[in-house]
């Protein structure tokens, strides 16, 4: 079962062969060590005056980290997110300390996270991203500043065969990746 994205040309295999699963193997675990080029990756990522505006929290599975983050999946996402080696809590510094908005917060934070997850699919993981979490719960949670907000979760684990997963998320696992044509995406004047 290829995953890979059909592309008009050649593209670089990392990111031809990125997708988010959803069947984490739950027999492999993480470490610190394992995600540390993927979050340097993310560090190294470009933002609007290099201000930076990122900030994660990771829990692995097994620790209190990961449970408080796994309380606050919503829907589907409880059935199989909760089985990736860790979560990770993304989040946006929206404003400096004098209280002036950081216009392109939210931009640079998914900049960091394309970076994160085109790092470790090189190094054999895979990631998944969780917007259907309650961002609300993750800030008191984990206590954050009133400048910082918590954006998304993501995942990141080995993978496991999909049907390990329940249905309809096995079904889903399996179904082709599609997008928009390039032709209705980039334009060279006016639409
Ligand atoms: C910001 C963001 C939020 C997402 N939220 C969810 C989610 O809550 N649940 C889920 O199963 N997938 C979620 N996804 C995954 C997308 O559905 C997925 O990236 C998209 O279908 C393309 O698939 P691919 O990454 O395999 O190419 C999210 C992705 C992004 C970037």
């Amino acid at each position: 079962m290829s995953r890979t994205a059909v592309t008009s040309t050649p593209i670089h295999p990392v990111l031809a062969e990125r997708w988010s699963p959803r069947s984490y193997d739950t027999t492999k675990s993480l470490t610190k060590a394992d995600l540390t080029a993927s979050f340097e990756a993310a560090r190294w990522s470009p933002s609007a005056n290099n201000v930076q505006e990122w900030r994660y929290i990771v829990g692995f599975r097994g620790d209190s980290t990961f449970d408080t983050i796994a309380a606050t999946l919503a829907g589907w996402n409880t059935a199989w997110a909760p089985n990736a080696g860790a979560l990770v809590v993304t989040i946006a510094e929206t404003s400096n300390a004098e209280g002036q908005a950081n216009a392109f917060a939210l931009y640079d934070l998914g900049q960091s996270v394309a970076h994160f997850s085109v790092q470790a699919h090189h190094d054999g993981l895979h990631v998944h991203q969780v917007a259907g979490t309650d961002v609300a719960a993750l800030k008191a949670a984990f206590n954050l500043p009133e400048n910082w907000d918590a954006v998304t979760v993501f995942t990141v684990g080995h993978l496991a065969d999909a049907d390990e997963l329940p249905e309809p998320l096995a079904e889903r696992e399996k179904a082709p990746r599609t997008r928009r044509d390039l032709s209705e995406t980039v334009f060279y004047g006016a639409l």
